[in-house]
């Protein structure tokens, strides 16, 4: 399983908490290198620490700013001199009804969860052609594929980045980039507490205490698609804990 990931060096956003951190932790397990980027940097170095300095190097990062994320390509390359893959993980989940009228979580989880991937994708592009390979994996959700009332937002940024991540596998045929999308259900990490609006929070954290299950699913998920083969492209994997229905 493991098989194609060692020596792999894997650039991961959101990589402070949840599904990021748990996925640094399979892939060093699995021989990769990683570089972690998040804006809580004592986080990180944290983790960089439990993985070992020669496997993780932490870097703070705001994926709202594309000069960020650029930096954080270039700085991948200067630590472990190249790059292989870009986990466009980061992310945010403000749920709440339109008519709340929540304009500044619109913003953010807009900037964050749709430009910060499109950031990515231009962060890790240029490197990625030069070298005629390279992997995207874009995290999306379940609410990239259903959508429901207080989800207008959260579903709109996570079905975007289906399609952004769709057409461009297309435009990068030419580069022999691979592109995954990844759609998680409900998993155990920090994202509920981005659920602010009154009413609503109370609800998706009982949600979670009941269906949520532990993050190394999803980072099995991109141990899996990385340890393909270079021939083959998993576009995209789509999972739920079995007691979820939604
Ligand atoms: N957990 C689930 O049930 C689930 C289901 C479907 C999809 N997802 C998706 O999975 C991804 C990871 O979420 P998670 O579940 O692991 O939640 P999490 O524990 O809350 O982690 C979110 C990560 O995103 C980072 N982040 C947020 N804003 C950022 C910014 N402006 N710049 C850089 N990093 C930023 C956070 O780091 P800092 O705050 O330190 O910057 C954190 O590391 C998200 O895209 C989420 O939508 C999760």
């Amino acid at each position: 399983m493991t098989e194609g990931i060692t020596g792999k060096v894997v650039a991961i956003t959101g990589a402070s908490s949840g599904l990021g951190a748990e996925t640094a932790r399979h892939l060093v397990a699995a021989g990769a290198k990683v570089v972690l980027g998040a804006r809580r940097v004592d986080r990180l170095e944290a983790l960089a620490d439990e993985l070992g300095r020669e496997n993780a190097a932490p870097f703070q990062l705001d994926v709202t700013d594309a000069a960020q994320l650029r930096a954080f390509t270039a700085f991948a390359v200067e630590t472990f001199g190249k790059i292989d893959v870009m986990i466009n993980n980061a992310g945010l989940m403000p749920l709440s009804p339109l008519e709340m009228g929540r304009v500044e979580e619109w913003d953010q989880a807009i900037d964050v969860n749709i430009k910060g991937v499109l950031y990515g994708i231009h962060a890790a592009l240029p490197y990625f052609r030069e070298q005629r390979s390279g992997h995207f994996i874009n995290v999306s959700s379940v609410a990239g594929h259903v959508i429901s009332p207080g989800g207008a937002v959260y579903s709109a940024t996570k079905y975007a980045v289906r399609a952004l991540t769709e057409a461009f596998r297309k435009e990068a045929k030419p580069y022999n980039i691979r592109n995954t999308i990844l759609s998680p259900g409900a998993v155990d990490t920090e994202l509920p507490q981005s659920v602010k609006a009154p009413g609503v929070s109370e609800f998706v954290a009982k949600f979670y205490e009941d269906a949520a299950i532990s993050a190394s699913s999803f980072a099995r998920c991109v141990v899996f698609a990385l340890s393909q083969p270079e021939d083959m492209d998993v576009n995209e994997i789509l999972f739920r804990p079995t007691s979820q229905e939604l």
